[in-house]
Formats: C-alpha cells, sequence, structure tokens
C-alpha cells in the first residue's frame, strides 16, 4: 500500500492506494491529512521557488520561461541584449504572467555580467533554485 498527501482545491488530502495481488492500484481512498502532514503539504505548496534561464529572449529558452512561470515559480529571464530581453519580458507579461517573470542582463562570456546576475539573484531571492 502507498500513501500520498497531496494539494485539491486549496486542501491536503490524504490518499491511500491499495495494491493488488498483481501490485496494481486497486482502489484510491481519500480522506482528511493529518494537521501536521497538511501544514508539511502546505508549506510545500506554497514555498516560492527561483529559476535562472540564460539564452531565454527566444527558442527554446523562452519557452522553458514560459512553462516554469506559468508553474508559479519565479524566472529570471536573461538575454545578453537588453532591448531584446525586454521585448520577451514583455511579451511573457502580456499573456499574464507578470507576477513570475523579471529580466537581467546577462552574457555568459562575460564574467563581468555574470557577477552581476549573481549580486542581482542574491540580493532580491537570496538563493535560486533552478538553472537552465
Ligand atoms: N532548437 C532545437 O531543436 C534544439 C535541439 C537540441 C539542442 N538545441 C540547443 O539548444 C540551445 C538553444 O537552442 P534554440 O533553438 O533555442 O536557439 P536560439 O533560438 O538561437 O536561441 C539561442 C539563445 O541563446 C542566446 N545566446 C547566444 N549566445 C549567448 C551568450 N553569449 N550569452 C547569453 N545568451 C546567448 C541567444 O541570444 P541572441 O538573441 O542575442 O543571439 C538566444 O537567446 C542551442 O545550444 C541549441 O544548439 C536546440
Amino acid at each position: 500500500m502507498a500513501c500520498w498527501v497531496v494539494m485539491q482545491d486549496g486542501k491536503a488530502v490524504f490518499i491511500q492506494v491499495s495494491m493488488a495481488a498483481n501490485n496494481s492500484p486497486s482502489a484510491l481512498e481519500k480522506e482528511q491529512a493529518h494537521p501536521i502532514l497538511t501544514a508539511m503539504a502546505e508549506a510545500i505548496a506554497t514555498t516560492k521557488r527561483y529559476a535562472v534561464v540564460t539564452g531565454s529572449n527566444k527558442g527554446i529558452g523562452f519557452e522553458i520561461c514560459r512553462q516554469l512561470a506559468s508553474k508559479g515559480i519565479i524566472v529570471v529571464l536573461t538575454a545578453r541584449d537588453e532591448k531584446k530581453g525586454f521585448e520577451a519580458l514583455e511579451k511573457l507579461k502580456s499573456d499574464g504572467l507578470s507576477d513570475h517573470v523579471v529580466f537581467c542582463q546577462l552574457d555568459v562570456v562575460d564574467p563581468s555580467s555574470v557577477a552581476s546576475l549573481a549580486d542581482f539573484i542574491k540580493s532580491k531571492f537570496g538563493r535560486l533554485d533552478i538553472l537552465v
């Protein structure tokens, strides 16, 4: 038997999956989770995560920004060219992702640009969870 605590409609739900003899899930039983499990599930669901995507004013990087931001992750869209970067940022903002995207200039072959990005992340977020 396996158990999970998941968030459903803003509430933590404890799910038990009974395994049949052939080892496949045979039943789903849902019940109210223990308060401690509920608090843990809520903490995980509400913890902010921060990502940086390099070369993300277009192509794969841009799409990765969109997908991460639409999952609620705070994304730093970066580009070596500021104008292109801000244009890309505006596209994501107009798609309703304003609260989850910021821009920072980054040329990956310029050490001073890399150091500036590190300072930006440290001062604004205090940590980084995802680097693409
Ligand atoms: N497209 C595919 O199907 C595919 C498949 C497998 C692997 N890849 C690889 O994935 C990567 C991205 O592919 P893509 O199709 O998204 O390419 P892309 O559309 O050409 O985008 C590349 C991005 O990298 C940026 N960039 C280049 N040099 C940079 C630098 N020194 N500092 C910061 N940013 C820089 C570009 O900025 P600018 O606009 O300023 O040039 C652009 O934003 C490439 O390495 C590619 O080989 C792509």
